[in-house]
């Protein structure tokens, strides 16, 4: 997984090209490049690191010229040096070429141009497509590069230029995000939108099997056999500021404060005043929902939480059963699916390779997909029967957080609409589910509002290398993505215990001042949780407990609490979860650890 970018126009290219990358780094950073054409000069500037070391080197170092192309890497084939670093280029140095995505094949064509003579440099799959590119070069960028893509296995997005086609930019896109950017007098190719927000609005998605032949005054768009393609201009209606860190220290802690209003996004346009749920995007019958007899809910990381959690709300409301699955599993399994099974697929960059994997092998099995994702236009979204957007904006901290409560109230619409379709949920609970659910937004503010004890217990607590969190149900289920939270941008090491597991095993664990976080809101497990409290406590754990405030009663055995408003049981997973996403920001910010791209993390997972 990686980010491309590519520029054409009057303005320096390398400015906007590394401007853009730097909007790109979530999707990797172990090292950047730019290939930039200057009068007949083909220049590339590339290094292992992040993209600031990049900018180092280029300081007073500019590479003049008003078309390149620049990259974000996350190693996968050859690990992160300099010689594999991206842009490549072919053995004269006339084409170069940037990538996102896994070339397949790559060790068969590679052995075929060695054969012809061809000297590779590097350990990268992507440096097969700069030779293919030359080896079929006649004077013809665009057909070159046609007829090279059509030697590829794998997934690509590509931006390729040449020096001596000096006007034109050659993208490529199949199975990894590409868009194409429309400015006056000047285009961009780019991964993803924050990249060229700052210069436009106005994209192109490609689709698979397109190319782009992106040029200073137009943009042709055609598949890669050559036939054309008409496309509809994509008009983004994201401030340039949601694409930026506005005044926060890191973004994960601007996403986490964005809840609110990601979560009234999310379900002001589907709650109509009456309370009705009109979910426009989607074209679920009665006859479909009634014909449904299991759903799989598959997805991965956080995004997989919040499948665990709907698991409840779909079983109680629509008398169905449901598997939650993680999609790395559910691809290898063997997963009885048909016709008559509802596949909901989650994922917040709508590009994970296992979650894209899965919903392929269901469709294959007949199974009818809806998707959640979060970004319009990605390749999960385009794959699916429906689609439903979480609308929570760009996400560029690794940690996922808003997306994270926008996938829960967007499954929880989803859950009560088709019940209420199928006629499986009473009136009177429909109406008060919804009641809820629009109070959702004013309750998360008033916990954001109020966050000076969740920094004074990560004092406390920030040091230790263990810390446990318990809960029972849901409560077990949020506690999964609190720990996650914590282990990714902490390192500290944590795990989510059930909370009555614990007497078979883990309870050995807990010794003199443990932390332990008891996420404790379903009346129905309420009492048996607190036992579970009591059990911890009187092993010498420091307990911190997570509950809504009418359980004023807990104080007495616990250390501390973090109160949420009082919410249907339902609903408590969108709240609970949020003072702990902060307990984990904060113990990461003292811990001093980066916090928006933690080690060995990257945010959009698109191999294998
Ligand atoms: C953790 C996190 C990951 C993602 C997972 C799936 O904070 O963000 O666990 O949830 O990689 O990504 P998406 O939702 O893009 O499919």
């Amino acid at each position: 997984m990686c980010g491309i970018v590519g520029y054409i126009g009057d303005r320096i290219a390398t400015d906007i090209l590394l401007e853009g990358l730097e909007k790109l780094e979530y999707r990797g950073y172990d090292s950047a490049g730019v290939a930039v054409l200057n009068n007949g000069q083909l220049n590339v500037k590339k290094c292992k690191g992040r993209l600031s070391v990049l900018k180092e080197k280029l300081n007073g170092n500019k590479i003049d010229g008003t078309i390149g192309i620049g990259h974000t890497r996350w190693a996968t084939h050859g690990e992160p040096s300099d010689v594999n670093s991206h842009p490549h280029t072919d053995t004269t140095g006339n084409i170069a070429v940037v990538h996102n995505g896994i070339i397949e094949n790559y060790l068969e064509i590679k052995e075929e141009l060695q054969e012809k003579g061809y000297n590779f440099v590097s350990d990268t799959d992507t440096e097969v497509i700069s030779h293919l590119v030359h080896s079929y070069y006649e004077g013809d960028l665009i057909d070159a590069v046609r007829k090279a893509v059509s030697r590829l296995e794998g997934a690509y997005a590509l931006g390729v230029i040449s020096k001596e086609n000096p006007d034109k930019l050659v993208a490529v896109r199949k199975d990894s995000p590409l868009i194409v950017g429309l400015g006056e007098k000047e285009n961009f190719i780019a991964s993803d939108i924050p990249a060229i927000l700052k210069h436009t609005r106005k994209v192109y998605i490609l689709e698979d099997g397109e190319m782009a032949i992106v040029e200073k005054d137009k943009v042709s768009i055609m598949k890669t056999d050559g036939t054309p393609v008409e496309k509809e201009v994509y008009v983004v209606n994201w401030d340039v500021e949601a694409a930026e860190k506005g005044g926060y220290d890191h973004f994960m802690l601007k996403e986490i404060y964005e809840q609110p209003k990601a979560i009234k996004d999310t379900i002001s346009p589907r709650v109509t005043k009456d309370g009705k749920i009109k979910l426009d995007d989607v074209s679920l019958t009665k006859e479909d929902i009634d014909k449904f007899n299991k759903v799989y809910v598959v997805a991965c990381g956080t995004a997989y939480h919040a499948g665990l959690i709907s698991k409840t709300l779909i079983e109680r409301y629509l008398n169905i059963p449901v598997v939650v699955d993680i999609a790395s599993e559910f691809r290898y399994g063997e997963p009885l699916i048909d016709e008559n099974t509802l596949m909901i697929v989650v994922s917040q960059s709508g590009e994970t390779a296992d979650t894209l994997a899965a919903l392929k092998l269901a469709k294959e099995k007949g199974a009818r997909v809806l998707a959640v994702t979060n970004v319009v236009g990605s390749s999960i979204s385009r794959e699916a029967d429906d689609v439903l957007y979480t609308w929570a904006g760009p996400e560029i901290a690794v940690a996922s957080t808003k997306a994270h409560t926008t996938q829960l109230v967007l499954l929880a619409l989803v859950s009560l609409y088709m019940a209420e379709k199928k006629g499986t949920i009473s009136k009177e609970k429909y109406d008060e589910i919804i009641k809820e659910i629009v109070e959702l937004p004013r309750k998360a503010q008033s916990i954001l509002d109020n966050t000076d004890l969740i920094e004074e217990i990560t004092e406390k607590i920030y040091k230790n290398e263990h810390v446990f969190y318990i809960g029972r149900g849901m409560d077990y289920d949020v506690s999964r993505e609190a720990s996650l939270k914590l282990k990714e941008i902490s390192y500290a090491h944590s795990e989510a215990l059930p909370a009555g597991e614990l007497k078979h095993g883990t309870l050995a664990l807990i010794e003199d001042g443990t932390p332990v976080i008891a996420t404790i809101t379903q009346s129905k497990t309420y009492e048996k949780a607190l036992s579970n409290i009591k059990e911890v406590k009187a092993r010498g754990a420091y307990v911190i407990a997570v509950t809504q405030e009418e359980h004023k009663e807990i104080e007495k055995y616990v250390d501390s609490v973090l109160y949420i408003p009082d919410v249907i049981d339902e609903l408590t997973s969108v709240l609970a979860v949020i003072p702990l996403q902060l307990l984990a920001y904060y113990v990461a910010v003292n811990r001093g650890c980066s916090i928006d791209k933690p080690r060995n993390l990257a945010k959009s997972v698109t191999v294998e």
